[in-house]
């Protein structure tokens, strides 16, 4: 590959995690690592996140070698993993260009901490870099019900400029599996990042 056939291709941060909602931390880095406009991925999964991805999706996080790819259930050459502990790595700071920044699913707690500023993880630090730098932050928060704190801290994280991106499926492309559910949803996300898929299903009025 030649030295700079990357350019103009997006960096992406992708957060996991421990909120319920693994298949869609899943899905959205298969289809981010799918995308040819994307050249770099850089995950980050809390460990809350990992103990989620060993319940609901049953996968070993003992071992942290191949994570991205056995996440994705396939080869994720343009996948970084990046340890939540690791507030020296390159997306800490905002002078390394990334283009956008989705924490999916992520938990109220992780919420709170961006809502407020705070940034002792990875993750957190990712995420507070992109309000700074006036860069897409996409928050796909997953909980229910939520009490006045979650609701404060989603309006004080979109005032900072977040996209607040609740998980909360659509049903009238009428999904017939779960996937279908789960894809269309990271279809719209994606598509807030600019990357907006061929299989995403657009409303065009009613059906006659
Ligand atoms: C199986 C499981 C499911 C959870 N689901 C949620 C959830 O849907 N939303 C949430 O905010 N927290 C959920 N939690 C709690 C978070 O994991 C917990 O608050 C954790 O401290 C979040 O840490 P993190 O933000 O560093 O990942 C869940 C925990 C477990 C073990």
């Amino acid at each position: 590959m030649p030295p700079n056939a990357n350019i103009d291709k997006k960096t992406v941060v992708l957060g996991v995690t421990g909120a319920s909602g693994a298949v869609f931390a899943r899905r959205t880095l298969q289809m981010l690592e799918a995308d040819e406009r994307v050249g770099k991925v850089h995950l980050v999964i809390s460990g809350a996140g990992l103990k989620v991805l060993r319940e609901e999706l049953e996968l070993d996080v003992t071992k942290k070698t191949d994570i991205a790819a056995r996440l994705a259930g396939s080869a994720t050459p343009k996948t970084t993993y990046l340890l939540d502990s690791d507030i020296g790595a390159s997306i800490a700071s905002g002078s390394y260009r990334v283009d956008g920044m989705v924490i999916i699913p992520c938990s109220t707690g992780c919420l709170a901490q961006i809502a407020n500023g705070i940034s002792s993880t990875l993750i957190e630090r990712a995420a507070d870099v992109c309000l700074k730098e006036s860069r897409k932050l996409i928050l796909a928060i997953r909980d229910t019900p939520l009490n006045r704190v979650h609701l404060r801290n989603m309006l004080h994280a979109q005032e900072a400029g977040a996209d607040i991106f609740p998980i909360i499926p659509s049903f009238y492309h009428r999904p017939k599996t779960i996937d279908d559910l789960v894809t269309q949803f990271c279809c719209r996300v994606l598509a807030h990042l600019g990357l907006e898929q061929s299989n995403q299903f657009h409303w065009s009025g009613e059906r006659p």
